[in-house]
């Protein structure tokens, strides 16, 4: 039996670090990435807007050979996720409710910090997820901080700055007694050590890239128990803008080399 074809769908660059994860606890699998670069970024785009790109990107990546759709996009998935799943014929799995489970289960004081779009906060995406595991979330959008990681700034004084004056009014009246802070955008795992220092002493963070990750290998358990090993040429990569610049910024996300990068034109 050969590998599982996993196609990965994401607004742009963020997407690389549910990719990077996926390749760490699913190795023998190969996969599709799909980086949506002239459109994103998704965040400050409506639903309407969101859902049609997000489908376009879906069937193309069934039409070239994705058994199992992830959607990386934590906006695409908080605003689009239904739409994504009644277009698709395969399987979808989003990056919300992966990442709700595991801070529901990681908190104890039943309240939670989600940060993410302000989309991805306006959807209430989130607070629904966790309200249906009886958890409390305080959605706080941080506009800023997908900028200035596609700025290179992930370990940067002004990061740190904004990172804190984001995170205070986040863990600030009612939820003084949040324990769990949900990274809910694909941008925010280079973050963590900076949103670490920012938030109050003892919080949990919780990435949704990992939660996605676990989730979709335990979807495919059966299947990669027999899959054989994945070939060399193990991920393939198409973006709808210039793939020198994906080339160069999707290294900082995904920790690796970025080689096999096909240009597409999706028609509206
Ligand atoms: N991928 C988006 C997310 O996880 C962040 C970047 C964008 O706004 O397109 O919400």
């Amino acid at each position: 039996m050969g590998s599982p074809v996993i196609g990965v769908f994401d607004s742009g660059f963020g997407g690389l670090t549910v990719l990077k994860a996926l390749l760490e606890v699913i190795p023998n699998a190969e996969y599709l990435y799909f980086g949506d670069t002239a459109r994103l970024p998704y965040g400050s785009k409506s639903v309407e807007t969101v859902a049609r790109y997000a489908c376009e990107a879906t069937r193309y990546l069934e039409q070239q050979g994705a058994e199992l759709l992830v959607i990386a996009c934590n906006t695409a998935t908080a605003l689009a996720f239904d739409q994504i799943k009644n277009t698709a014929s395969v399987a979808v799995v989003g990056v919300i409710e992966p990442g709700a489970e595991r801070a529901a289960v990681s908190s104890r004081s039943g309240k939670v910090v989600v940060i993410g779009t302000e989309a991805t906060t306006c959807s209430h995406a989130y607070r629904h997820a966790l309200a249906a595991r009886e958890v409390e979330a305080h959605e706080k959008a941080c506009p800023l901080l997908v900028p200035l990681v596609e700025e290179g700034w992930v370990n940067h004084p002004v990061t740190e700055e904004i990172a804190r004056i984001y995170l205070n009014e986040a863990f600030s009246d009612g939820f003084r007694s949040a324990d769990v802070l949900l990274l809910g955008c694909t941008h925010y795992p280079l973050l963590k050590p900076v949103l670490q220092r920012a938030a109050p002493a003892g919080v949990t963070l919780v990435d949704s890239a990992e939660s996605t990750a676990m989730a979709v290998r335990e979807l495919l358990s059966s299947t990669l128990a027999m899959a054989t090993r994945a070939k060399k040429d193990q991920v393939k990569f198409f973006v709808t803008d210039s793939t020198d610049k994906f080339r160069r910024l999707g290294r900082l996300f995904l920790g690796q080399e970025i080689l096999d990068i096909a240009h597409v034109d999706l028609k509206e």
